[in-house]
């Protein structure tokens, strides 16, 4: 069956470079990552943590309040680690930005940036903040500052959306896109100009005509100014991927005890397989462990029996919450087991729910123990 993920081995090994917490939506990925990161640098390593989407509160315990596209060391009252913490929040515009800066000379690079299409393409493409998340862990890397990386992945409905993120985009910025770029824009000139010598005023085909022919100009400089930067892009690409296939990288998995976000979990881990990408284990996050042994049918019953007698309702009622406990823990038990009975030789780290939201060092410090107990 199942061992246990021993989270201390794997954030004290020297040879851990990188660790990748990932999973569907709202498991608590960011906080994981964030709580990985803490206890990496309070056992000693140069520990940065790339965030994509804290919470405005956790980002703001970590001293992350003012958007920064790179790292900064996290000075937080009672921290004092024995190694030290960096973190940063992506800023996905600004990380395309750079790319951009780095692959065209200035005088091109400024034509990209100021050009209308690369501004919306930039932000709108499915898969650019996962393929800038990518970019960022690559330039952290290459940067050579810290020990261990942490790296929080995108709020993708699909925890895959990472690891596909740079095969869409290339293949996105490459000849295809361009055709679907320029061919609406062609076809939506000439179909106005059409409608227009149709019978609308001088006016609105002079209007029309400056803004079709515009467009086909956006259109025409933005494929010249980013041509013969995709191969640029593309070798990144791989680069990363390359790292995130060596053997200093670890992919945690997270997932909450229900049946969706353990499905994900599931494809997850058999992905990391097919692309021989390192597993250190699955995070379930949020469970409900029971703290008495009192079987559920026996708390029932002593309720029961309480009401019937007419007295202590209160008692009667706490008796009943610990019978839903108690099923709850069963049912996310019987989740996980399925999980494992699929996945035996994935190690499993379990951290319960806690009372509140974590958004301070003390939060992230006490799911960092959690995630290393057992
Ligand atoms: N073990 C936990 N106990 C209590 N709250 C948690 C726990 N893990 C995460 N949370 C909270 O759940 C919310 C979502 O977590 P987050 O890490 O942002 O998820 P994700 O990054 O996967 O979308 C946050 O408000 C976080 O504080
Ligand atoms: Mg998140």
């Amino acid at each position: 069956m199942s061992g246990t993920l021993d989270m201390d081995a794997l954030i004290d090994d020297p040879d851990t470079r990188v660790i990748v917490c990932c999973g569907s939506g709202g498991v608590g990925k960011t906080t994981t990552a964030a709580a990985i990161a803490v206890r990496a640098a309070e056992r000693g390593r140069a520990a940065v943590v790339l965030t994509i989407d804290p919470a405005r509160r956790l980002a703001q315990a970590l001293g992350l309040a003012e958007l920064g596209n790179s790292p900064r060391q996290v000075e937080v009252a009672g921290f004092e680690p024995k190694g030290s913490l960096s973190a940063m929040m992506l800023d996905m515009r600004r990380t395309f930005d750079d790319m951009v800066l780095a692959h065209a000379g200035p005088k091109r690079a400024e034509e990209v940036l100021a050009n209308p299409f690369y501004r919306t393409i930039s932000s709108s493409f499915s898969g650019t903040q996962e393929y800038m998340a990518m970019e960022k862990l690559g330039q952290l890397a290459a940067e050579g500052s810290w020990d261990l990386i942490v790296v929080d992945t995108p709020p993708s409905r699909s925890a895959l959306d990472f690891l596909d993120a740079p095969q869409r985009l290339s293949t996105a910025l490459d000849g295809r896109m361009i055709k679907l770029l320029t061919g609406p824009a062609r076809a939506g000139g000439w179909g106005l100009r059409k409608v227009v010598s149709a019978g609308f005023g001088l006016f609105a085909k002079a209007v029309s005509t400056i803004v079709g022919g515009q467009m086909l100009a956006d259109a025409s400089a933005f494929v010249q100014a980013f041509d013969g930067m995709f191969g640029g892009f593309r070798e990144r690409a791989l680069k990363t991927y390359e790292l995130l296939r060596s053997s200093g990288t670890a992919f945690v998995v997270v997932a909450a005890p229900e049946p969706d976000a353990l499905r994900e979990a599931s494809y997850f881990v058999e992905r990391l397989a097919e692309e021989q990408m390192p597993l250190a284990g699955l995070v379930v996050n949020r469970t409900h462990p029971v703290l008495s042994g009192l079987p559920a049918a026996k708390a029932l019953g002593a309720a029961d029996n309480l009401e019937a007698r007419g007295g202590a309702p209160l008692a009667a009622a706490v008796l009943r919450l610990h019978a839903d406990r108690v099923a709850l823990a069963q049912r996310e038990r019987r989740l996980v087991t399925r999980f494992t009975k699929a996945h035996p030789a994935v190690a499993l780290a379990h951290v319960p729910a806690m009372a509140s939201d974590v958004h301070d060092l003390g939060g992230l410090r006490e799911i960092g123990d959690r995630l290393a107990a057992e």
